[in-house]
């Protein structure tokens, strides 16, 4: 019988069994999956698991600090942070495609973590030979989306799975590969997770990356995050976060369109947003938000968002939308 206690213990079991007496890192993205999938590692091998927080400044608005805080303080875990910032906007320099983009985050993402590896190999003196392992919270659906399932043809690559470079120097401990996100909530649960992270909205490990159609740069990330802010602001003061499965907000960099505001025309960019309801990101359907959440959302974000004069939203399902734009 499918249990939580039991899926714990089934997967503390397989985890010891897997990485005997060597170490383990894991990629800590702020979501739920990462941390549910660390917080099971953390609970079978203890200390010698080491998590890193590569901030690569594709996060929203005060992310990297509730990871840093929020999580710490839950689990007790060894946490590191690299701060990559420029390299992961150097490399995505003059790159608009979306898989490419995908691909580019995913091979960098390994990259900072073959040299934090390093780093807590030398830390780990006498016992720094044995880090073999990376810990991975990767999901039923991301493996079936990126065709390594059930031969599904590949519609995204979910960047830790179809985003991993071949010459991959770590052996994979993905402890939730066979569970769906709700599942993952329980077992998170059951593992003494607080709810702010166990009921934390989904939120793609290519992070903001992917929601700017167009190539990516600081100064249109700063721009997306400050819409995002709002749009999850609003939406959580009106009590609707339990309610709708996510909600991303893209912007169309690549595309303007006139407006006016204050006295003059002005030629900026739109802002789509993508509420959806769903039960497992598999299907969902777009989330019919009252129509003055929507308009508190969208007369903040286009007074307050520079370069943004229009917010439209996104009324179409999955399928034949993805959630994500890209
Ligand atoms: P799509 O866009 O495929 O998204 O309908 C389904 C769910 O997966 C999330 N998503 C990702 N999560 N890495 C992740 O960890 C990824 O590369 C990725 N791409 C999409 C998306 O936010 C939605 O919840």
């Amino acid at each position: 019988t499918w249990t939580t206690g039991n899926v714990v213990e089934e997967q503390v079991a397989a985890i010891r069994a897997q990485v005997g007496d060597k170490r383990a890192i894991c990629g800590l993205s702020g979501g739920v999956d990462s941390a549910v999938a660390a917080a099971l590692v953390n609970k079978a091998i203890g200390d010698r698991l080491t998590c890193v927080y590569v901030d690569h400044g594709l996060m929203r608005k005060g992310e990297t600090e509730q990871v840093e805080k929020d999580f710490v303080a839950a689990t007790g875990v060894q946490l590191k942070v690299v701060d990559a910032q420029e390299r992961f906007l150097d490399a995505l320099k003059g790159v608009s495609d979306p898989e490419e983009k995908r691909k580019i985050i995913g091979r960098e993402f390994i990259r900072v973590f073959e040299q934090a590896q390093a780093e807590i190999i030398a830390e780990a003196g006498e016992h720094g030979e044995s880090v073999d392992f990376l810990v991975q919270g990767t999901l039923y659906p991301d493996v079936v989306e990126s065709g390594g399932g059930t031969g599904t043809a590949n519609i995204k690559s979910h960047h830790n799975v179809g985003g991993l470079p071949e010459d991959l120097q770590f052996a994979l401990v993905e402890p939730l590969r066979k569970l769906f996100k709700d599942e993952v909530r329980m077992v998170g649960q059951e593992l003494g997770l607080p709810e702010e992270i166990v009921q934390r909205q989904p939120f793609p490990g290519p992070g903001l990356g992917i929601r700017i159609v167009g190539e990516v740069t600081r100064d249109r990330l700063d721009l997306l995050r400050e819409a995002d802010a709002i749009a999850r602001e609003e939406l959580t003061a009106a009590g609707l976060d339990r309610e709708i499965w996510q909600c991303p907000v893209v912007l169309l960099a690549d595309v303007r369109s006139v407006g006016v505001q204050g006295d003059g025309r002005t030629y900026g960019h739109p802002i789509v947003l993508r509420p959806v309801s769903s039960e497992d990101a598999m299907t969902a359907d777009w989330s019919r938000l009252p129509y003055d959440v929507l308009a508190r959302i969208s007369t903040r974000i286009t007074n307050e968002v520079r370069d943004v004069n229009r917010v439209v939203l996104d009324c179409t399902s999955k399928p034949p939308g993805t959630i994500e734009w890209e």
